[in-house]
């Protein structure tokens, strides 16, 4: 007899969708089963007003296909000029659901990112005071710390400082890759969470390096060793309401991935949760798979959980495209390296 699960709708809180014809092409495969999503602001140029993410939210909206019903959660890019009051005025329109942090040159499209925290200490402060959470994408840009250990030296150097001159401030750790990310977001209190992505439950540094370089699955930050794998599959699969899912599926076309500097992100919205069904079958968790895709994050945002359901049953291998066309060009969809069982049939 085949099994079935159903669970809430899911919620994806770290979803890259673009512009364009490349948000026209790539939203189906997020609105095909998720319910909503906070939506990232690093477009170029980025989202940084309220008149600006309510624009992209429109956008959005205009490009959903007829009969998907999916809720963008809008954000707003952090730069050295934001304005508090356009900031607050946002959250109480229930515009926006998070500020994003991009320290400067940490990743894509990430600029106009922040520099000198003492000039965002004003918009933070703020956002303590209304409750509005700040993700954070977590790592030093300091190019003399080695790659593989920017996450954990941004969580000693920069995120902890911050927290500490800003109480109350609510943070998600966005696709923590590292034990030691784990440990923070688990030691934190209620002010703090983390999202993992699928990728990161699935790959470490060797499959992005071993026996050839694969640029699909290079990401920021980076997959790291087996051991930082194993603690974020722990946690994912915890039922801890610290952690909860947040894709970053990120498409780039295929010309930009496979390229002498290619860029960063892995495309996983079309099978996340094909995918992660197996990862928790494979811990033991399946009981917590609803948690991690559709109570945790709900709860960190202080929104209700879905009332939608989404069925996945465990049958033959399901296929899926390896490539979704787009008008900028085909993207590649992330490869588990493993057949997949469970399909959304629901
Ligand atoms: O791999 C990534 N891709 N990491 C990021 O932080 C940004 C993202 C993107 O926008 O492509
Ligand atoms: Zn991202």
């Amino acid at each position: 007899m085949n099994q079935i699960l159903t669970l809430r709708r899911p919620d994806d809180m770290h979803l890259h969708l673009r512009d364009g014809a490349m948000l026209e092409a790539i939203l189906p495969e997020s609105a095909r089963h998720f319910a909503r999503a906070i939506i990232m602001p690093n477009l170029i140029p980025p989202v940084v007003t309220a008149a600006q993410a309510a624009a992209y939210r429109d956008r959005i909206l205009a490009a959903l296909p007829d009969g998907m019903q999916f809720t963008p959660l809008m954000t707003l890019y952090l730069t050295e000029a934001t304005d508090p009051a356009d900031v607050a005025a946002a959250h109480a329109a229930g515009l926006v659901k998070a500020v994003k942090l991009y320290p400067a040159g940490a990743t894509t499209n990430s600029q106009s990112g922040v520099r000198d925290f003492d000039k965002v200490r004003g918009v933070l402060e703020r956002m303590a005071g209304i409750g509005l959470p700040l993700c954070v994408h977590g790592e030093v840009t300091d190019p003399s710390v080695d790659i593989f250990d920017r996450e954990a030296v941004f969580i000693d150097k920069v995120l902890d400082p911050v927290r500490r001159t800003t109480p109350g401030l609510r943070v998600v750790m966005e696709h923590i890759t590292t034990e030691e990310g784990v440990a923070y977001a688990s030691a934190g209190g209620e002010n703090i969470a983390a999202t993992i992505t699928t990728h990161h439950l699935i790959i470490n540094r060797n499959h992005i390096l071993a026996g050839g370089i694969r640029p699909h699955y290079y990401c920021l930050p980076v997959a790291k060793r087996e051991k930082h794998r194993l603690a974020l599959r722990k946690a994912a699969t915890s039922g801890n309401p610290r952690f909860f899912l947040g894709t970053d599926s990120a498409p780039h076309p295929d010309h930009l991935k496979e390229h002498a500097c290619g860029c960063a992100g892995c495309f996983t919205a079309t099978n996340t949760l094909s995918i992660l069904a197996q990862v928790f079958e494979d811990e033991s968790a399946l009981d917590q798979l609803e948690a991690f895709t559709a109570l945790n994050g709900a709860a960190f945002y202080r929104l209700p959980a879905n009332e939608r359901r989404l069925t996945l049953t465990k049958g033959d291998a399901v296929t899926y495209p390896s490539k979704i066309p787009t008008g900028a060009g085909a993207v590649t969809v992330f490869d588990p390296g493993f057949p997949l069982l469970w399909k959304v049939t629901d």
